[in-house]
């Protein structure tokens, strides 16, 4: 049986489970495509502090074959990591920070480079445009090796800066449904108000103008918070930590970690904290996170998760639904686990053509699939809509939005589709929510209210006629300005 031992690479592995990055399903592949692509795209600017121009373009060349252009006028990617960023999994800028980011695992360019290969054996092209040097090349994965091939590898002078990514994928879709591109691109224009897009779907366009000029400031890393800490984690990070004791390494590894706090530590348990991290044993990991667990902290940072901000939500509804009404709420930030902090964001539109619908984000990315096991739907689901003037919230013009800021989301899976149904995030979610269909009541009920005086007033005033007339002849006033003036005290009494 042993003869069949043998190693595979992490490339090799997701071919075999490429359902965890997303690419499952024809629509849900081609979504994932364009998300992995823009989100890149969008973290790149906002690293370099750049208003996002975001050009999208599918257009179908076979059954279920498209080609794909996305482009962005981003700082652009050096040369020497071109290959690696799309010809490589696991690699990447942005890997076990502790940072407000989209991307996290250095896996989602060069997952898309893979699928090309597997769905239609072609490389992507890949244009590049950095510190005024151009890089063009056809970049691919070498499954077995998890490394780069790179050829046609053309160099020259740039007067312009960003990424253009062009790749043929077989085993994909577009449509008009609510998984689809286009709803995925809208719904991140509305939560990325800086950026603008332009999406051509088989010759088809749709633009969506930013409607803010305010570039979101550069993420902010932290060092974890020791009460959020895990066992496995903190295996991980003492493997990783380049301390030469436990005691600087929880002081280098962590936040509000003084030399006063591990004296502390070292007083609860049994292990030697002068030995290096990486000799730490699963058995200390555990009573060391029960330690930590059981002393007093100072409270993590809070200033180091960005919401999209009241009025930016307000006005991206408002531009891309024309809803009656829209309220917004940020609530200050919170944490959860103990130690991990996070902002909630709401927005509910009320009034315009849509009708009962959930739209989540989690740093500012939207979640199209596994709505079901969603915190935010869980939390949108518990409410009772009955109390704000909402009787059937399915099939009523109410739309919710909800975006969860965090520098670690904790999603149900390596797939990013949905954040998981923590307690505290989910009861946060629906005070934030509560909050402001409070105000989306008012509207309502003011809605009813002068629906109920305008039915009055019309019956009033089919009487008016008759009214003036009877007067002017019983007191021999003229009718004309019985009339107006009698008009005018209704109007008066039986409006808002
Ligand atoms: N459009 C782009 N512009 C600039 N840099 C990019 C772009 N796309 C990818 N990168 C770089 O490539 C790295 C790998 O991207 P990716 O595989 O999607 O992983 P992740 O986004 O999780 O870091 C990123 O961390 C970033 O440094
Ligand atoms: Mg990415």
């Amino acid at each position: 049986m042993f003869e069949d031992f043998r190693e595979y690479s992490v490339a090799e592995f997701f071919k075999k489970n490429r359902h965890m990055l997303g690419f499952s399903g024809k629509i849900k592949s081609m979504t994932t495509i364009i998300h992995e692509l823009v989100t890149n795209a969008l973290d790149a600017c906002e690293e370099a502090q750049i208003l996002p121009d975001i050009r999208v373009e599918i257009s179908q060349v076979d059954v279920d074959k498209y080609k794909v252009v996305v482009s962005d006028n981003g700082p652009g990617i050096p040369k020497e990591l071109l290959g690696k960023v799309f010809g490589q999994l696991l690699a990447g800028t942005k890997f076990h920070k502790y940072k407000q980011q989209r991307g996290q695992q250095g896996i989602g360019a060069a997952g898309v480079a893979m699928y090309a290969k597997l769905t239609t054996g072609l490389p992507l092209h890949i244009i590049s445009a950095h510190e005024g040097k151009l890089v063009s090349a056809d970049i691919t994965v070498d499954i077995q090796k998890n490394q780069p091939l790179i050829t046609n590898l053309i160099e020259d002078e740039a007067d312009f800066h960003g990424t253009i990514v062009e790749g043929v994928f077989g085993d994909v879709k577009v449509d008009k449904s609510e998984y689809s591109v286009l709803e995925y691109i809208k719904r991140t224009a509305i939560a990325n108000p800086h950026a603008s897009f332009e999406l051509v779907i088989n010759g088809e366009q749709y633009s969506f103008p930013r409607t803010s000029d305010k570039v979101p400031p550069p993420p902010k890393e932290v060092k974890p918070h020791p009460l959020g800490v895990l066992t496995y984690e903190l295996i991980e990070l003492a493997k990783r930590s380049t301390s030469k004791t436990l005691k600087r390494f929880f002081v280098e590894t962590f936040e509000r970690f003084s030399t006063a706090k591990v004296q502390e530590l070292e007083k609860l348990v049994n292990v030697d904290l002068n030995k290096s991290p990486k000799e730490l044993t699963w058995q200390e990991a555990e009573d060391l996170v029960k330690a930590i667990r059981s002393m007093q902290w100072m409270a993590p940072r809070k200033d180091v998760v960005y919401p999209i901000g009241e009025d930016q939500i307000k006005g991206s509804l408002e531009a891309i639904l024309k809803p009656e009404i829209v309220i917004t709420r940020t609530r200050d930030p919170k944490i959860y686990r103990g130690g991990i902090p996070y902002v909630v964001e709401v927005g509910i539109a009320y009034g315009g053509n849509f009708k009962g619908s959930i739209m989540r984000f989690a740093n500012r990315v939207p979640l199209l699939f596994d709505s079901s096991a969603c915190a935010i739907t869980k939390a949108v689901k518990s409410i009772d809509w009955k109390r704000y003037g909402i009787k059937d919230f399915d099939n009523e013009p109410v739309l919710a939005l909800v975006s969860l800021n965090s520098v670690f989301v904790p999603y149900v899976s390596a797939g990013k589709t949905a954040i998981s149904q923590e307690e505290e995030i989910v009861q946060e979610i629906k005070n934030a929510l509560m909050e402001a269909a409070r105000k989306i009541k008012i509207h309502i009920n003011k809605k009813i209210r002068s629906r109920e005086l305008e039915k009055k007033k019309s019956a009033l005033m089919r009487y008016v006629n008759y009214l003036s007339h009877d007067i002017s002849y019983l007191s021999g006033y003229p009718p004309e300005p019985l009339k107006e003036n009698l008009e005018r005290i209704i109007k008066e009494k039986y409006s808002l």
